[in-house]
């Protein structure tokens, strides 16, 4: 009941150094990370100095390079001048849109620098990463899936245009799915956070489950597992987004956006596995080969899965620095049992 199977690659965290130590940083991140699974994570820019110019990007580097204990991949944010930044960029494993705001200040809401981006994206042979909601929508109080389906379209049709790679983070409505199903092509992935596949919006009582893109409806989650199954999206991330215990305590309105993941996104998986959503080998696709094929990584690592042992995840189990999570109290078959780098 035990099965070797490849390190897991998380394409979308977010580890907080340099910036923001209070948070998480590279040690607390990666150890997470690696007790979890997960032996490369691609982090990215919006940390403190953002990853927008080469001289962060280096720097960057140089504190993962010290201090994480998985392999890694950095992304490198875009923004309306920095451009000759981006062109002379070097070892990064895409380049980021945050075509509407979330945390951090790196909003890029203007289409005729979006097509910049995709074009030198194009030269380089990397992925462009978009967060596709509509900045005009989210500044009406309208996050919803329309706000959603949107930017995806606008992204997709510019990716048409131009013949780039691109890749949407955190798909979380149907109606981005049935998008990007009919457009489907391998320039086109997709992923989607264990969050949107396991807490629907009626779950969100306080700010602990308060994240960008929000939580859906039921129907959106079923169309998710269903787009899963059915090969539209290509990867789980876990867009692990770490914010202290005191700030997720404000009122609604004044705490910050994110959950944490990276830790328990394996055994939340296996666990559904177990439940019969989903296979071993999907899984492995889902957290291995597909992300490695995207953004052109060797998976490196491996972990002997018990597919048999049973836990409550607990806050002693918590690796990363902020100590809570939204699945605290859960019982789940199947966890990592050990885990090569
Ligand atoms: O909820 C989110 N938190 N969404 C994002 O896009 C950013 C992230 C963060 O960095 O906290
Ligand atoms: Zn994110």
């Amino acid at each position: 009941d035990k099965f070797l199977i490849p390190g897991a690659i998380d394409v979308h965290v977010h580890f907080r150094d340099p910036g923001a130590p209070e948070k998480e940083d590279w040690a607390t991140g990666s150890a997470a990370a690696l007790a979890g699974g997960v032996t490369m994570v691609l982090d990215m820019p919006n940390t403190n100095p953002a990853t927008i110019t080469v001289e962060a990007l280096e720097a960057k580097h140089a504190i993962a390079r010290a201090k994480s204990q998985t392999h890694y991949g950095l992304f490198f944010g875009a923004t309306r001048d920095n451009l000759d930044e981006i062109r002379r960029a070097e070892n990064i494993v895409g380049i980021k849109i945050y075509m509407g705001s979330s945390t951090g200040n790196l909003l890029l809401d203007d289409p005729a620098v979006w097509e910049e981006v995709f074009k030198i994206a194009k030269e380089k042979n990397v992925p462009v990463v978009v967060h596709a909601e509509t900045e005009s929508m989210i500044q009406a109080g309208k996050r919803d899936c329309e706000c959603a389906k949107v930017a995806t379209e606008a992204a997709i049709a510019l990716r048409e245009k131009v013949g780039n790679r691109l890749h949407i983070a955190h798909v979380s409505c149907k109606l981005e799915l049935d998008l990007i199903r009919a457009h489907k092509c391998p320039e086109l992935t997709c992923e989607v956070t264990p969050h949107h596949l396991l807490f629907t919006a009626d779950d969100t009582k306080d700010a602990f489950l308060k994240m960008n893109p929000p939580l859906r409806s039921q129907a959106d989650q079923d169309a998710l597992w269903e787009g899963l199954r059915d090969g539209t999206i290509d990867c789980i991330a876990t867009d692990h987004a770490p914010h202290t215990k005191e700030e997720k305590l404000r009122p609604f309105a004044e705490a910050p956006a994110g959950v944490p993941g990276i830790e328990f996104m394996l055994p939340l998986m296996l666990n559904a596995v177990n439940e019969g959503k989903l296979t071993l080998e999907k899984l492995v696709a889902l957290t291995s080969e597909n992300p490695a094929r995207i953004f052109g990584l060797h998976v490196m690592g491996w972990s002997l899965v018990d597919m048999n042992l049973e836990k409550i995840i607990q806050i002693s189990d918590i690796r990363s620095k902020f100590g809570w999570s939204p699945y605290l109290g859960r019982t789940i078959k199947g966890w990592p049992a050990q885990v090569w780098l």
